[in-house]
């Protein structure tokens, strides 16, 4: 249906709801006949799961350094061997999580330089670049409510670095209006899903 591919991305902090809107947005674009294609990061299959398994559930010390490399090796396989292909032949590619959680997490939350971390992501991506970014934004209080008592090695990280990964999305957010797009995640979900419509509309 789509002569080029569309390339989008969900972000924002843990249990922010990104994921349900990924699901119902999928659903409406499978139901009018588009090409959809839902994936992750990390972990989106194969040594991806292998990676996601270490960076989330890994008891031991993991250099902050070390981790960006770890979620950048994920994304440089995730690209090459489902992005670019799906996005090539025509599909509407949905991912949950890519260059922004790293710039928001590594970048803004454990305080790694970001000019780093923005040469980092295009070495890995090869330069592709998401079409569209929805961001989920989510006070923190209520994110790490909703994440519950079973908390992965991410979200145990404390409520002052989720802070700082909010604040760092809102940046990015600010400083590329034109493809991040963010949403306030006190709606309902049924409210999200018309805003979200809304703007994907304008770029099909
Ligand atoms: P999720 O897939 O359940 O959203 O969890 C992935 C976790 O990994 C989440 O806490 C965000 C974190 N993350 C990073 O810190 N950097 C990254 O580059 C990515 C993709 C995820």
């Amino acid at each position: 249906m789509l002569k080029k591919g569309l390339f989008i991305t969900f972000e924002g902090c843990d249990g922010c709801g990104k994921t349900t809107q990924l699901e119902l947005l999928a659903k409406y674009l499978q139901d009018k006949g588009y090409d959809v294609i839902v994936t992750r990061e990390p972990g989106a299959k194969g040594l991806g799961e292998k990676l996601r398994e270490i960076l989330l559930n890994y008891d031991g010390e993991v250099s902050s350094n070390c981790e960006s490399f770890l979620f950048l090796a994920d994304r440089a396989q995730h690209i090459d061997t489902i992005i670019k292909p799906a996005i090539e032949n025509g599909k509407i590619v949905l991912c949950d999580r890519h260059i922004d959680s790293t710039a928001a997490y590594q970048g803004y939350g454990r305080g790694l330089d970001l000019a780093r971390i923005n040469y980092l992501n295009e070495l890995a991506t090869s330069g592709v670049k998401p079409d569209l970014t929805l961001l989920f934004d989510v006070d923190t209080e209520t994110s790490m409510q909703r994440v519950g008592k079973n908390k992965d090695r991410m979200e145990s990280a404390g409520i002052e670095f989720q802070e700082k990964v909010r604040k760092g999305y809102l940046e990015l957010a600010k400083n590329e209006p034109q493809r991040i797009k963010i949403f306030d995640s006190r709606k309902t979900i049924e409210q999200l899903h018309q805003e979200v419509l809304a703007i994907v509309a304008a770029i099909l």
